[in-house]
């Protein structure tokens, strides 16, 4: 039996605790933050707070756009009731522009925008540094199956094609982003978390980063970044 409020899970940036409802649990938004597979690691004042609040927003703004998530409610400023996944060990990222580790991984500069939107499965290990796998891996090794690689594509889609139209309307373009999914009572929903920790965001015009990159790459004004999106979405 699990207690209630027990801790269930610490990951880098989160805490997963236990609710009276077993298929229920706390996502709690700590304000830590790490890059580089946590070899950097710092603290970004209220970003727990932030990333609570536009995660809360965005999947709701998913799930009217028909991607079922884990999203039930947001509790408290740094909590959010979610359904209790079994976490599919795959991040999936899309890209809309050429940033980061695609830019690393191909030589090719940041800031060119795709023909087409660029979907990629990576490993969920720390360890490995989450590298980039195919479908054949994930099914060789039975990590999904066909079906559930077929609805996380074609979820990613639609999350891809609604949060660039929600983002361009508030004067943001959507770069990248990652996302997690898991099962729940035979379904696949979207899990983890949609922020500026796991999407990169440019002003439009001025192509100001106002996500992580900001601590990545010290380039300063990280809290006010975090702030500004917050003020986006809210807005
Ligand atoms: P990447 O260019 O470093 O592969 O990152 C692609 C997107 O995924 C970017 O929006 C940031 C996000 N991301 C995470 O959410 N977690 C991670 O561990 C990494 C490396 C990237």
């Amino acid at each position: 039996m699990l207690k209630v409020g027990e801790k269930l899970y610490e990951g880098k940036a989160k805490i997963l605790y236990a609710t009276e409802d077993p298929a229920l649990v706390i996502q709690y938004f700590k304000d830590d933050a790490t890059a580089f597979n946590a070899q950097k690691r710092g603290t970004i004042m209220d970003k727990g707070v932030c990333n609570n609040k536009i995660s809360s927003a965005l999947f709701q703004v998913m799930e009217q756009a028909g991607v079922p998530t884990h999203f039930v409610k947001q509790l408290s400023d740094r909590e959010m009731l979610v359904k209790r996944l079994e976490i599919i060990p795959l991040e999936v990222t899309m890209r809309n522009i050429t940033a980061g580790g695609m830019s690393r991984m191909l030589g090719i500069e940041e800031g060119i925008v795709l023909k087409q939107p660029v979907f990629e499965w990576h490993y969920k290990s720390d360890p490995l540094g989450d590298p980039l796998m195919n479908d054949d891996h994930i099914l060789a090794l039975q990590l999904a199956t066909t079906q559930e690689l077929e609805t996380i594509r074609r979820l990613s889609s639609k999350v891809n094609d609604t949060l660039k139209t929600y983002f361009a309307t508030r004067g943001i373009d959507l770069v990248d982003f990652k996302l997690e999914f898991g099962r729940y009572r035979g379904h696949i929903l979207l899990g983890d978390e949609i922020s500026p920790d796991t999407c990169r965001f440019w002003e439009q015009g001025t192509k100001k980063k106002l996500d992580k990159d900001r601590f990545r790459r010290d380039l300063g004004d990280v809290e006010a970044a975090y702030q500004e999106m917050l003020r986006r979405v809210l807005g």
